[in-house]
C-alpha cells in the first residue's frame, strides 16, 4: 500500500468518525521553547490546555513532523526518520480511552478491501503505563488482546509529553511484532526494533512544568477536560505494508536513495553497512531539508538554521563519502520534490526557492570542505602523532568558524580518525561567539512567560480591542500585577519584589485601545487615568505584551495616586505616537510590496519591527543589494505613497486571503479568520493584525537608509518614513551645507573637490616621503665619510632625522655598509618614529663578523637603551623601542659595547 492512500485512509476513518479533518501546520510554530513541530497535537495545544474552545470536538490531521535528537541514529536502525509523517485523531474533552483505543483497533485490523490497513491482529501488542488497569481492560475487552501481549511500562516510554510545559498524560502504545528474524521474543520491552512501534494513543489529562527528562518533570494537576491525542507514524505503517526492511525503503524515501546509486561508484545494499547508512542519511536528511527550507528556515548558525545546516552538509559530506565528486543537491531536491508533492503542494509550488537555498549551501560548503578536510587532515595527523588522542578545542573552533565546519561534523569526523575532541574548549570558545545572540534571545520581550498567576484571567476570556475605531477607552480594571504576582491595588511609589521600584507593574483592562506588540509593530504608548474617586490617579504605558495571545498586559509606570482592581479608568493612547505607529506600518508594507516589485517573489519577508518614524524589513536573499535596486526599491514605495492609495481592512477566511495572493509570513500559525490589509489593490496585500494609515499618501517620504546582512541568506532594509524621514533628509542636506561652505564651493562640487583634495594629498605625501628618503640618503653618505674608528673597527653610529619608516632604515644601513668598504665595520642606525616609536637597525659587514661582532648580539644593546626588543641574524638584525630620549644613551652603548669588544 503506498503511503499516499495510507494517509487517505487514516483521514477517511477519522472522518467518517466524525472528525474534522485539519491540515497540517507548517513545522515551525510560535513558540520559543519548541524547535520544530514534533508532533501531531502541537498547534492544537490551546484546546488541550482550555486556553481557547475548540472550533470542534474531534479532529484529526497528518502532522510534518521533525525529530532531530536521535539524528544519530538514523539509517543505523530500521526506524529513526528526523522528518515524518505523524497521523493523528484528536478528542477535545469528547471520547476518551475507550473510543481512542477502538478507533485505532478498526483502522488496523480491518481488511484491506474494508478501508482498513488489513494488519493480523495476532501480531499487535499493546504497552500501557504502570497502573492503568483501566486501559488494559478496554484492550481486553474492545480487541481481545490477551494479557500476555499487554505489557506495562514505565513513565519514560508511557508517559507523554512534548519535553516542555504544557499538556501531559498517560499513555498506551501500539507495537507490531516483525518475527523472530529481527531479534529475540519478549515484547516491545524486549526488543523495539522486532516489536515496532506504530501508533501511540496518549490520554490527555494532566498539565507538565518544568522538568528534565522524559521521566523527571513536575505535575501540575489536571487539565480542565480529559483529552485523546494519538499519534501513528505513517512511514513505519509503510515499512510493514509494503515488507521493505527499513523506513528508508518506503516508497517516498526509495527513489532517492535510488538516484544517488545511479551516480556514486558503490551502490546501495551491496554488503558495505557503513555506504548503506550514508545513503540513507542523505535519503532521509534531503526530505528533512525540502520541507523545513519549505516552512521559511534557511541554514545558519543558531536554532533551526543551525539544524538546516547540519542536515544539509551531512547529505554533503555523505555523498562524498559514497564517491560522488560533483554536485547533487538540485537532483536531490528534485527527486524529492516529485515523491512529496502531491500530498505537500508547497514543495512545488515554492521549489524555485527551495532549490536556490539548499543549492547555494552546497556550494558554499564544497567550497570550504576541500580546505576545511585538509586542516583537519594535518589537525588529527599532529596530535596523533604526539601520541594525544584529542583533537585541540582551539582546531574544532578554527575548523567551526574558519570553515563553516559544525562540530558535530568535526566531531564524526574525529570519530572516523579514532579521536575524540575537547569539546569543552571548544565551548569555551564558542561562548564568547554566542554570549551576543543569548542576550538578544534574552531581551526578547515575548519570552514565555509563566501562565500560572495569569491563568484566571486568561479562562475568564480575552481583552476586547477598540483600538483600530478609538484612541481612548474607558474601561475596568480586571487584574493588577506587580512583578509577575497578582496584587489588589498598585499606588506610585510602591516597592516590588525588590525593595525597590518594581520592575514590572502591569494593569489587565476588559477593554483597551492600546495595540500590543505584535507583527512587527512596537506596542503604543499612551496613558491610564483614574475616575470619579481615583481621579488622581495617573499612569504612563511604557508597553504592551500579549499573554497566552489573548490578554493585553499594560505595562505602566504609576505616576500619581493609585490603581485598585475593579476600578473604572480611561486608556488613552498617545495620538501622536499612533499616527507614526500607522506611518511605520503602513511604510513596512510599501516597502515589502516595492521589494518584491524589483527583486521578485523570492524575496520572501523573514520578519520585521515598525515604530514610529522607522521601520526595518529582513527577507531571504542571497548577496548583497545593488546601489540601483536600492534606489529603485526606495522609488516604487515612494511612487506608491504618492499614488495616494486607499487603505482597506477586511477579515476574511484564510483561504479566501490566500487565493486572492495576499502575503503571509512562513512559519506563522493563522487562525481561520484573518484580517487583510490591502493598499492599491494588488500592489500591497498582506495578513496583518497592525493599526494603518487611511491613505497611503499619510505615510510621508520614505528614505532607504541601507541595506545589510543578518545571518546566511538573509537581507535587512531599513528606511524612515513621515517626518522622521524629511527630519534625516535634512540633516544630510546641512551636512553637505557645511561641507560646501568649508570648502568655498556650491553644493554640487563638493565631490569633484573632495576628489581633487584626495589626490593632491596622496602626490604630496609621495613627495615628502621622497624627499625624507633622499634627505637620509645624503646623512649617511655624510655619516659614511666620517666614521669613527673603535678597537679597528670602523663604526657608523647615528640618529636619523624622524619620520623614516623601518622598511627605510633597512635600506639606508645597507647603503653605509657598502661605502665602508670590505675593512671591518658596523653601522647603526636609529630614528624617532612615528607614536613615540624608535625604530633601530644593525648592520655588521663579514670582516667584523670575523672578529666576532654580530649585529643579533648588538642590537640588544640598542634595544636595552630605548625600552624595545630586537633581533635577526649576525649580518643584519633590527628591532623597535619607546621613547625617543633614550636615543643618545643608545648609541652611547653600541660604542661602548664595541670598546669592549
Ligand atoms: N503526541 C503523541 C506522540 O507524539 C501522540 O507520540
Amino acid at each position: 500500500m503506498q503511503t499516499h492512500e495510507i494517509r487517505k485512509r487514516f483521514l477517511d476513518h477519522f472522518v467518517k468518525a466524525g472528525h474534522t479533518e485539519v491540515p497540517s501546520a507548517s513545522v515551525i510554530l510560535d513558540d520559543p521553547n519548541l524547535l520544530f513541530v514534533n508532533a501531531g497535537m502541537v498547534q492544537f495545544v490551546p484546546y488541550f490546555l482550555g486556553q481557547r474552545t475548540p472550533p470542534y470536538p474531534r479532529a484529526t490531521s497528518v502532522q510534518k513532523c521533525i525529530r532531530t535528537p536521535d539524528i544519530d541514529e538514523v539509517g543505523i536502525t530500521t526506524r529513526h526518520n528526523t522528518f515524518f509523517q505523524m497521523a493523528g485523531n484528536f478528542s477535545f474533552g469528547d471520547y476518551f480511552k475507550k473510543g481512542a483505543i477502538e478507533l485505532a483497533w478498526s483502522l488496523l485490523t480491518n481488511s484491506v478491501d474494508d478501508g482498513g490497513y488489513g494488519f493480523d491482529p495476532e501480531k499487535l501488542w499493546a504497552t500501557v503505563y504502570l497502573d492503568d488497569d483501566e486501559a488494559i481492560e478496554i484492550w481486553q475487552q474492545v480487541a481481545g488482546l490477551p494479557l500476555e501481549r499487554i505489557q506495562r511500562r514505565g513513565m519514560a516510554d508511557n508517559y507523554w509529553s512534548m519535553g516542555i510545559p504544557g499538556p501531559c498524560g498517560p499513555c498506551s502504545e501500539i507495537y507490531f511484532d516483525r518475527g523472530p528474524e529481527y531479534g529475540v521474543d519478549g515484547g516491545p520491552e524486549a526488543n523495539e526494533d522486532r516489536y515496532i512501534e506504530i501508533w501511540n494513543l496518549v490520554f490527555m489529562q494532566n498539565e507538565r512544568g518544568e522538568g528534565t527528562s522524559k521521566d523527571d518533570f513536575e505535575i501540575l494537576g489536571p487539565l480542565p477536560r480529559k483529552n485523546i491525542d494519538t499519534g501513528m507514524g505513517v512511514e513505519r505503517i509503510a515499512c510493514l505494508l509494503q515488507g521493505v526492511d527499513n523506513v528508508y525503503e518506503t516508497d517516498l524515501v526509495r527513489p532517492v536513495i535510488d538516484l544517488v546509486a545511479a551516480i556514486a561508484p558503490r551502490g546501495y545494499g551491496e554488503g558495505n553497512h557503513e555506504d548503506d547508512v550514508r545513503y540513507r542519511i542523505i535519503a532521509d536528511h534531503s526530505r528533512t531539508a525540502a520541507i523545513i527550507i519549505g516552512d521559511g528556515v534557511t541554514p545558519g548558525n543558531e536554532g533551526r538554521g543551525y539544524v538546516l545546516r547540519r542536515l544539509l552538509r551531512r547529505i554533503i559530506r555523505s555523498a562524498k563519502l559514497l564517491g560522488v565528486d560533483r554536485p547533487i543537491m538540485g537532483e536531490l531536491m528534485t527527486t524529492v520534490r516529485d515523491a512529496m508533492g502531491p500530498s505537500y503542494p508547497e514543495l512545488v509550488t515554492d521549489f524555485e526557492r527551495i532549490n536556490r537555498i539548499a543549492v547555494a549551501e552546497e556550494t558554499a560548503f564544497n567550497r570550504t570542505l576541500a580546505s576545511g578536510s585538509k586542516l583537519f587532515d594535518d589537525a588529527a595527523q599532529s596530535t596523533k602523532a604526539s601520541g594525544a588522542t584529542v583533537l585541540s578545542g582551539s582546531d574544532a573552533f578554527t575548523l567551526h568558524d574558519t570553515y563553516g565546519f559544525p562540530i558535530d561534523l568535526t566531531l564524526e569526523m574525529a570519530a572516523e580518525a579514532g579521536l575524540s575532541v575537547d569539546e569543552e574548549g571548544f565551548r569555551g570558545l564558542m561562548a564568547e561567539q554566542r554570549r551576543r545572540a543569548k542576550a538578544d534571545a534574552a531581551a526578547r520581550k515575548q519570552a514565555h512567560t509563566d501562565l500560572s498567576a495569569y491563568r484566571e484571567l486568561v479562562d475568564a476570556g480575552p481583552t476586547e480591542f477598540t483600538g483600530f475605531d478609538e484612541l481612548t477607552t474607558e474601561a475596568r480594571i480586571l487584574g493588577i500585577f506587580v512583578d509577575g504576582k497578582r496584587v489588589p491595588v498598585v499606588s506610585h511609589g510602591q516597592a516590588g519584589d525588590s525593595g525597590t521600584v518594581p520592575d514590572r507593574v502591569e494593569l489587565i483592562l476588559d477593554r483597551t485601545p492600546f495595540y500590543a506588540e505584535s507583527g512587527g509593530q512596537i506596542a503604543d504608548e499612551g496613558t491610564v487615568t483614574g475616575t470619579g474617586a481615583s481621579a488622581t490617579a495617573k499612569a504612563a504605558v511604557n508597553d504592551v505584551q500579549k499573554i497566552a495571545k489573548t490578554l493585553w498586559a499594560h505595562r505602566i509606570t504609576v505616576e500619581s495616586g493609585e490603581f485598585v482592581e475593579g476600578d473604572t479608568v480611561v486608556a488613552a493612547v498617545d495620538p501622536n505616537w499612533r499616527h507614526g505607529a500607522t506611518q511605520g506600518h503602513s511604510g513596512t508594507h510599501m516597502v515589502h510590496a516595492a521589494l518584491r516589485q524589483v527583486l521578485g517573489p523570492n524575496a520572501v519577508q523573514a520578519g520585521s519591527l515598525n515604530r514610529p518614524g522607522y521601520l526595518r524589513f529582513d527577507f531571504n536573499w542571497q548577496g548583497a543589494l545593488s546601489e540601483d535596486q536600492r534606489r529603485d526599491i526606495e522609488v516604487v514605495a515612494n511612487e506608491a505613497v504618492i499614488a495616494a492609495f486607499e487603505v482597506n481592512t477586511f477579515n476574511t477566511s484564510l483561504d479566501q486571503a490566500k487565493a486572492m495572493g495576499a502575503m503571509a509570513l512562513f512559519g506563522e500559525a493563522y487562525p481561520d479568520e484573518v484580517r487583510v490589509v490591502e493598499i492599491g489593490g494588488p500592489f500591497s496585500l498582506e495578513l496583518c493584525g497592525g493599526t494603518h494609515v487611511q491613505n497611503s499618501a499619510q505615510i510621508g517620504p520614505v528614505t532607504v537608509l541601507g541595506e545589510s546582512s543578518v545571518g546566511s541568506g538573509v537581507r535587512r532594509v531599513e528606511a524612515y518614513v513621515g517626518l522622521d524621514s524629511f527630519k534625516h533628509l535634512a540633516k544630510e542636506r546641512a551636512l553637505l551645507a557645511g561641507l560646501a561652505s568649508s570648502l568655498k564651493v556650491p553644493s554640487d562640487e563638493v565631490p569633484a573637490r573632495v576628489e581633487n583634495l584626495v589626490d593632491r594629498l596622496r602626490a604630496a605625501e609621495k613627495e615628502l616621503d621622497r624627499l625624507r628618503l633622499a634627505g637620509a640618503r645624503a646623512a649617511a653618505a655624510n655619516a659614511a665619510a666620517g666614521a669613527e674608528e673603535i678597537g679597528g673597527v670602523r663604526l657608523v653610529a647615528q640618529r636619523m632625522a624622524g619620520g623614516i619608516s623601518a622598511g627605510d632604515l633597512r635600506s639606508l644601513v645597507g647603503d653605509v655598509r657598502g661605502k665602508l668598504g670590505s675593512d671591518p665595520a658596523v653601522v647603526a642606525l636609529i630614528a624617532e618614529g612615528d607614536d613615540d616609536s624608535v625604530p633601530f637597525v644593525v648592520a655588521v659587514n663579514q670582516a667584523a663578523q670575523d672578529r666576532g661582532l654580530r649585529a643579533n648580539d648588538l642590537v640588544k644593546v640598542l634595544g636595552a637603551a630605548v625600552n624595545g626588543r630586537g633581533g635577526g641574524k649576525a649580518d643584519l638584525a633590527q628591532g623597535s623601542g619607546k621613547g625617543a630620549a633614550g636615543i643618545d644613551a643608545a648609541l652611547a652603548a653600541i660604542r661602548a659595547e664595541m670598546g669592549r669588544s
